[in-house]
């Protein structure tokens, strides 16, 4: 049995959905089609959601009618959201001690799910990046080999003196407790740690990152046994990019099989999914969720979607930050019906392994709010109409019901 089970959306919440998608579905205004509707056998469909969604607040690069279209559009379409930055540590808990941190913005996030009958996802625990600097400080100078202008990828990370192990698991659990504990049984799924995994060859597992210098590999199992405890019932997510590579999956069984060994509490893999169109399809989806399955664990597709960018088209070996910067230079030839039928593809592969698969999360709500805008990667565009790629993603389910029905 899925710990997910699919809720039913309120019918208030139901007939705004309905009458959003019929204004707005490319196929017939008399025809509403929702993602979470046609995959409900399958999978919810979620999507991460920026501030000005959760709060309804214009400003900045979306103008207020515009958030309202982002909303309307997030209520009709998704069952699941993820907060894209606000649970981040730089966000929720940008200074020292007890009063360090600023739940405002999740706080709204969380009671934006409630309020539209959608599961809350919190994105993320411990993480190399958004970490603000005061986490890893204190008087220990750090050693040669690591003040260099990163410890690792294309992002630049503290490098003045340290705190010690003792104080840097101490302020972890601390912040866990605390931001797992305030949201109990409220987000019933969590990001524990994110992107662990080294970038490149096989020879390294685990990223030079600040918390493994500081303080070792057991930081990991450390930051899931302090997760457990703040709710025991919460679905704890190991999450990472480019699991599409079979280099990186290997990375992923070693760390994951580890932890499994000695008993801490990892219930589901979150594979992030930020795909490009030249490469994204049925095959690369299929290898990846078979290797991944076979660690016996519900998968969640945490982040999915597909650049069209033509600076983009890189390997899914890249560091995704460095990757984000290489989404301009325009858009690959013939992008609206490459990225549908790359669509189709992965999620043919996700109906087809929909006994692991509990949730698929598009990585933004539309076009442009997406970090890699510049690469039109998701179903709709910025005005929140829905492009081929949503129809191609339609048809898939279509073809599943009918096949699910002989
Ligand atoms: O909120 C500030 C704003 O006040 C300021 O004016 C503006 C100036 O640049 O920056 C705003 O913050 C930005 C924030 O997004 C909100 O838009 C940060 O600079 C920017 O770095 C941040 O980028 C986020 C990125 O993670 C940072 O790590 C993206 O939105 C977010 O989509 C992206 O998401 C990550 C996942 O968490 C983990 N997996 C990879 C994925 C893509 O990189």
């Amino acid at each position: 049995m899925k710990p997910f089970h699919q809720n039913s959306t309120p019918a208030t919440g139901w007939m705004m959905a309905w009458l959003l998608a019929a204004a707005t579905c490319s196929q017939g205004a008399d025809a509403p089609i929702l993602l979470r509707d046609v995959f409900k056998e399958h999978f919810l469909v979620g999507t991460a959601i920026n501030r000005s969604i959760a709060t309804g607040v214009g400003g900045g690069r979306r103008a207020q009618d515009q958030v309202d279209g982002d909303v309307a559009l997030t209520k009709a379409q998704f069952n699941q959201i993820t907060a894209e930055n606000d649970m981040k540590w730089q966000l929720i808990h940008p200074r020292e001690g007890a009063d360090g941190y600023d739940f405002a913005p999740a706080d709204a996030f969380v009671e934006f799910g409630q309020r539209h009958g959608m599961h809350p996802v919190g994105h993320t625990l411990v993480w190399h990046s958004q970490t603000p600097n005061w986490v890893f400080a204190g008087t220990i100078p750090p050693p040669e080999s690591a003040t260099g202008p990163t410890s690792e990828g294309s992002r630049r990370e503290y490098a003045g003196p340290r705190t010690s192990r003792e104080e840097l698991i101490e302020r972890m659990r601390d912040h866990i407790h605390t931001v797992v504990g305030r949201y109990k049984g409220k987000i019933k799924a969590w990001d524990v740690v994110n992107e662990a995994l080294a970038d490149g060859g096989p020879e390294k597992v685990l990223r030079d990152s600040l918390w493994l210098q500081i303080i070792g590999p057991d930081y990991i199992a450390k930051a899931f046994q302090y997760a457990h405890e703040a709710d025991p019932d919460a679905i704890l997510r190991y999450n990472d990019y480019g699991l599409e590579n079979p280099v990186k999956i290997q990375k992923l069984v070693t760390l994951i099989s580890s932890l499994q060994e000695q008993g801490v509490p990892v219930h589901a893999i979150g594979t992030q999914a930020h795909l490009n169109v030249s490469t994204a399809g049925f095959d690369q989806m299929d290898r990846s969720l078979s290797e991944i399955a076979r660690l016996g664990l519900p998968i969640h597709v945490t982040e999915l979607d597909i650049n069209t960018a033509s600076g983009g088209q890189r390997g899914t070996g890249a560091d995704i930050g460095a990757n984000a910067a290489a989404t301009q230079g325009g858009q690959v030839s013939d992008a609206d019906r490459r990225l549908a039928d790359a669509y189709a593809g992965v999620f043919r592969a996700f109906v087809k392994h929909h006994q692991s698969v509990e949730m698929v999360t598009f990585w933004g709500v539309n076009d442009a709010v997406s970090w890699r805008r510049f690469g039109s990667p998701l179903l709709f565009d910025g005005d929140n109409r829905p492009k081929p790629a949503f129809d191609a993603v339609i048809r898939v389910a279509t073809e599943a019901r009918a096949t699910s029905d002989q």
